[in-house]
């Protein structure tokens, strides 16, 4: 009988925990683009390393477990996962997504999607009837971040995917901030999950990877051929440094957020800190759902000082995390989502999502929290008094 084991454990001891052949335990990098036949009439189960590579399929079987799917898919970044999930759509579909959703999938929904005729509708997904309100009898696909990017806005997962199924829609979820050590998105009933794996996954800012999970076969075998047709597939290398990151997934994420809940009470307590967004703190209008549908609330955190003014005052003058694209690092990385993340979104878009250019993100990494604390105490005595600042502050 096959013990059941923590996820911090599977992380270790999982079916590629050592090479059968030579007992290494390191998943071999096999970079060979072509296999050998041995039969005319029988092929081996690689032939060509697009279609197929033991190195990528030790990462497609690691992730398919650790979300509890039944086939995974690596990509060559997350982009490349989201758009080829995107192919499943046809001609004339419609698809419903999460407002403030990353700046790359709202260019690629916006600018690349709609030209092949896929219509679009951004919605707040806080708000269940907004969602069922917009579903339109040729929707095919609910799109959802949770936490969304970048105001951490929590979506209920359950509520979406039974008004997905009650409308014969399709469910795909952008797991980045989360990853399956706090979130199983197929557990909850969504059909697509996908990953920037560039983020926490592999945790070290050294490698551009996507990933895509689903836990129905005939969705599989879909995904596939998309993956296969489109070609954006990940390289052997790249492959590997996500499995090496993926061992320690779960201290990483552990510590980053404990620290990240320190730094949102910290920062939540400033007045020169306009607001907080961390669904970590008890008053965040998504806590409870996050507690219901999540097991932690996770290292990514954003927070409004009162303009740009404020916020390249702010910059200049800190010194520990780096400025910077990107998130889910083994350092911390403070980005500024308006020129960042969000630059694709046209600024009346943004603001209207609340992206403005007060806006800060903070991805904690695993530098001592009350280091990062002393680090912002520092560079906020440089940023100006408001009269709003003071007022406003919680
Ligand atoms: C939530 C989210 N999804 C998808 C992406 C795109 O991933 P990649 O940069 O690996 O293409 C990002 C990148 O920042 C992201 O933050």
């Amino acid at each position: 009988m096959e013990q059941h084991v923590s996820f911090q454990t599977k992380l270790l001891h999982n079916k590629w925990k050592m090479d059968p052949q030579t007992g290494a335990v390191s998943v071999p990098i096999q970079h060979a683009s072509t296999f050998h036949q041995f039969d005319f009439d029988t092929f081996g189960k690689y032939d060509y390393s697009r279609s197929g590579n033991p190195t990528r399929e030790a990462l497609e079987e690691t992730i398919a477990a650790l979300e509890g799917g039944v086939r995974g898919f690596a990509f060559s970044s997350g982009m490349a996962a989201i758009s080829t999930a995107f192919l499943l759509l046809s001609k004339g579909d419609h698809v419903l997504v999460t407002e403030d959703v990353y700046g790359g999938t709202y260019r690629m929904i916006t600018e690349v999607l709609s030209r092949f005729g896929i219509e679009y509708t951004f919605v707040d997904m806080t708000d269940l009837h907004e969602v069922a309100s917009h579903i339109r009898p040729n929707t095919k696909v609910i799109y959802v971040e949770t936490p969304s990017n970048p105001l951490l806005k929590v979506t209920d997962i359950r509520g979406i995917v039974k008004l997905a199924k009650a409308n014969g829609c399709l469910t795909f979820l952008d797991n980045t901030f989360m990853t399956p050590a706090l979130q199983r998105p197929l557990d909850l009933g969504v059909d697509v999950v996908l990953h920037s794996a560039t983020k926490f996954l592999s945790g070290h800012s050294d490698v551009v990877a996507g990933l895509a999970v689903v836990k129905d076969e005939e969705l599989a075998k879909q995904l596939y051929k998309l993956q296969n047709s489109f070609g954006a597939v990940l390289g052997v290398q790249d492959a590997w440094l996500v499995l090496r990151g993926l061992k320690t997934l779960h201290v990483r994420l552990e510590q980053s957020s404990q620290s990240a809940l320190a730094i949102a009470r910290y920062l939540a307590n400033h007045p020169k800190v306009e607001e907080v967004y961390y669904p970590g703190l008890t008053y965040h209008p998504g806590h409870a759902i996050q507690r219901y549908q999540a097991s932690g609330f996770g290292a990514v955190l954003s927070f409004r000082l009162a303009d740009e003014e404020a916020v390249r005052a702010f910059v200049k003058h800190v010194r520990i995390p780096v400025f910077a694209v990107s998130l889910g690092a083994v350092e911390s990385i403070l980005s500024y989502p308006a020129k960042m993340s969000h630059a694709a979104m046209p600024k009346e878009e943004r603001e209207r999502r609340g992206i403005t250019d007060g806006l800060l993100r903070l991805s904690v990494g695993l530098e001592a929290a009350d280091d990062l604390i002393a680090d912002f105490e520092q560079a906020l005595s440089y940023v100006k008094e408001t009269s709003s600042s003071t007022v406003s502050a919680r």
